[in-house]
C-alpha cells in the first residue's frame, strides 16, 4: 500500500469510528427516552423536574445512575406551568392510572399528590405551595408490573373550596378522579404532562414503555 492509500484508509477508519461513537452516545441508556404515540397527548404545557434528573415531563426515567431506584425516595419534583396567570389559583393533581399495572389497572387512579390554592405567580416559577390535601408520595411501581405512567394535571380553582371526602382521604388507591372533578365542576385541565418509569429491579432491556399490548381496543387512535 502506498503512503497516500494508507493515509486515506486511516482517515476513513477515523471517520467510521467517530460515526460509531456518535451512535453509541445517542443510544446510551442514560439518554432520556421520549414517550411515543398516544402517550404524548398528555404533554401539554406543564414541566416536571427532579433536581438530579432534570426535566422528565413526556419522557421515560432512564435506567442508569440508579435513577429508577432514586426516584422512589426523592422529594416532590418542581412542577412549573409557564402559562399560569398571576392572581389566579390552581389545583395540582398527580396520579398513577396504572395501579397495580397498566394491563390491569384495578386500582386506577392512585393519588400521589393533591395540592390546592396554588398561586399563579408561584406555579409559573415551579413553586408548589398551597393546601396539601394529599402529601406527595413518590412513584414506586411494584416489581414485574411494567411501566407506569405518572400524570400531572393543573386545574383552575377559581375560588372554589376543594376537599376530599373522608372516604377518599382514607386511601390513595381506586380514586374516582372523574367524580372528584365533577363534584367541583373542574373541567378540562389548564396543562398536563406525564412521565413513565418501572421498578428498578425489572429488566432494563427493550421492554416497550407501554408495557406491551395492553391498550384497550376501543381507544380512539391518535389523530
Ligand atoms: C388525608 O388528609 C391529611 C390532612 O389533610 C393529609 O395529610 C393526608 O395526606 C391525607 N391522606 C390521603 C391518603 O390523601
Amino acid at each position: 500500500m502506498g503512503w497516500t492509500m494508507r493515509l486515506v484508509t486511516a482517515a476513513l477508519l477515523l471517520g467510521l469510528m467517530m460515526v460509531v461513537t456518535g451512535d453509541e452516545d445517542e443510544n446510551s441508556p442514560c439518554a432520556h427516552e421520549a414517550l411515543l404515540d398516544e402517550d404524548t397527548l398528555f404533554c401539554q404545557g406543564l414541566e416536571v423536574f427532579y433536581p438530579e434528573l432534570g426535566s422528565i415531563g413526556c419522557k421515560v426515567v432512564p435506567d442508569c445512575n440508579n435513577y429508577r431506584q432514586k426516584i422512589t425516595s426523592w422529594m416532590e419534583p418542581i412542577v412549573k406551568f409557564p402559562g399560569a396567570v398571576d392572581g389566579a389559583t390552581y389545583i395540582l393533581v398527580m396520579v398513577d392510572p396504572d395501579a397495580p399495572s397498566r394491563a390491569e389497572p384495578r386500582q386506577r387512579f392512585w393519588r400521589h399528590w393533591l395540592v390546592t390554592d396554588i398561586e399563579g405567580a408561584d406555579l409559573k416559577k415551579g413553586k408548589i405551595q398551597g393546601q396539601e390535601l394529599s402529601a406527595y408520595q413518590a412513584p414506586s411501581p411494584p416489581a414485574h408490573s411494567g411501566f407506569h405512567r405518572y400524570q400531572f394535571f393543573v386545574f383552575l380553582q377559581e375560588g372554589k373550596v376543594i376537599s376530599l371526602l373522608p372516604k377518599e382521604n382514607k386511601t390513595r388507591g381506586s380514586w374516582k378522579m372523574d367524580r372528584f372533578l365533577n363534584r367541583f365542576h373542574l373541567g378540562e385541565p389548564e396543562a398536563s404532562t406525564q412521565f413513565m418509569t418501572q421498578n428498578y429491579q425489572d429488566s432494563p432491556t427493550l421492554q416497550a414503555p407501554r408495557g406491551g399490548a395492553s391498550e384497550p381496543k376501543h381507544k380512539t387512535r391518535r389523530r
